[in-house]
């Protein structure tokens, strides 16, 4: 058999012990699969002493991982550590400049510097890989960039972030409110001590960049992307979808449109009867509709060390065979420089839930401001009555502007009969 193919690993934290593992457990299926074995030789992590449940004897040790690059005898890097900036950043650079394939999971990294470090990995002539950084242990890198490549990709949506799913999850099945779920979930290990990453869509939105970019064959453009998390969703509006026959989902939803491309990260409606309604708890998915495939739906684990050391070692399987495919799936001269669109132009059909005063009128007052900006009510509903009390009150809208509704919920909010926050959510098509 060919010569091994050498490994270093930096960071040791769920993920990089996870690889470790799975290349332990399972060498004879790689080496296969791989042509070849794929071994570890050397690794990088801040506290030596530190027990990680895996042993490391024979393993050359680096304090600073940007030493792994320079490691002649290592011939891939895996950037397991984290963070858009700091050492992991300098490490793949430094793994780039010196001509050695990268590959990394970390999603923060590529929306931020992706179309750098792609347009650096291109000039160099290798590999950035990066399967882990998308959902996990689902290959829904691979499915864009390589089984869907005969196709023109319309639309690119999924549950993006395992937390904000088993959040809203639990907040249907117990009606419970988000903020005692979340502190469930922060007990029982499922979201972070600070979990505004999670909870406030960004990790969504990270990964949703990444996929606009496959998707569309254009740079990563991060910035661009339109981020709302779900910390105002309550039991009352999830149980309000559910009468209407919607499940509220945390979505990334990136959509070629005639002025360019949309992308962004919310809580939506979305049928019960759509398949991705129904993936729940931590799980993943992604749907992509291509203009001759048409719809293909994944779902997997999007987190875990099992799930995400199968992306990062399905990377090194490739790079130990010599497979190779520019990072957006296309050289940087045919990459599209599609526009991004803001937010304020989209269009689509939105749930709106007021808390009102109950009193004669009211009702009138708030369809007049949807009047005066055009926007066209599908259906109301209103719950019990309670003469002078807080009810609640859901308007459903035909498909109208985004700056019209905006500004008609601005105007409602200001209603001396409206009490709290109004809810804004997008429906979307299934
Ligand atoms: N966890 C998941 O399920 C998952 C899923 C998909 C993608 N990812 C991505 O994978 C990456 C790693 O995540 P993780 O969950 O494995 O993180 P983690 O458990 O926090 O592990 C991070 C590791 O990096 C090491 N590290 C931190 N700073 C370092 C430095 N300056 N030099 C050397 N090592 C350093 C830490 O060392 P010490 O152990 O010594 O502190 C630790 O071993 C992130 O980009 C994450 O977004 C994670």
């Amino acid at each position: 058999m060919t010569r091994p193919l050498s490994v270093g690993i930096a960071g040791l934290g769920t993920v990089g012990a996870g690889v470790l593992t799975l290349l332990r457990e399972n060498a004879s299926v790689v080496a296969a699969h791989a042509g070849r074995p794929i071994a570890v030789t050397a690794v990088s992590a801040r506290d030596r002493s530190r027990d990680r449940g895996i042993p490391l004897t024979g393993l050359r040790w680096y304090e600073d991982p940007v030493a792994l690059a320079a490691d002649s005898a290592i011939d891939v890097v895996v950037e397991v550590i984290g963070g858009s900036d700091g050492p992991a950043r300098a490490l793949i650079e430094a793994a780039l400049a010196a001509g050695k394939p990268v590959v990394t999971a970390n999603k923060a990294l590529l929306a931020v510097h992706g179309a750098a470090l792609a347009a650096e990995a291109e000039r160099r002539g290798v590999a950035l890989a990066f399967e882990a950084a998308v959902a996990g242990g689902i290959p829904v890198i691979k499915a864009l960039r390589e089984g869907l490549a005969a196709n023109r990709i319309t639309r690119v949506a999924g549950i993006l972030n395992g937390t904000c799913n088993y959040i809203l999850t639990v907040m249907r099945e117990r009606g419970r409110e988000f903020a005692e779920v979340l502190a469930e979930a922060q007990k029982l290990g499922y979201a972070e001590a600070d979990p505004s990453f999670d909870v406030d869509g960004i990790d969504a939105a990270h990964k949703l960049a990444v996929l606009a970019a496959l998707a569309f064959g254009r740079p990563v453009d991060f910035k661009a992307v339109h981020v709302e998390g779900i910390r105002h969703i309550s039991a009352l509006d999830i149980a309000f979808a559910g009468e209407l026959g919607y499940r509220i989902k945390l979505l990334g939803i990136a959509r070629r449109t005639d002025a360019g491309i949309e992308a962004r990260v919310h809580p939506c409606m979305v049928a019960q009867t759509a398949p991705i309604a129904r993936v729940d708890g931590v799980f993943n998915a992604v749907v992509a509709e291509g203009d001759f495939v048409g719809r293909v739906m994944l779902e997997g684990r999007g987190a875990g060390a099992g799930p995400t050391a199968s992306a990062v070692v399905a990377d090194l399987i490739d790079i130990a065979r010599g497979r190779f495919t520019p990072v957006w799936g296309a050289a940087s001269d045919a990459l599209s420089h599609a526009p991004s669109v803001p937010m304020a132009t989209h269009v689509g059909a939105y749930y709106l839930r007021l808390m009102v005063v109950d009193r004669p009128g009211v009702i009138a007052e708030v369809t007049a401001v949807l009047r005066d900006l055009g926007v066209s009510l599908e259906s109301m509903l209103q719950r019990g009555r309670s003469p002078g009390e807080a009810v609640p009150v859901v308007l459903l809208t035909h498909e109208t502007g985004e700056a019209g509704m905006r500004e008609a919920l601005r105007r409602i909010a200001a209603l001396d009969t409206v009490l709290e926050n109004p809810t804004l959510i997008r429906i979307e098509p299934a």
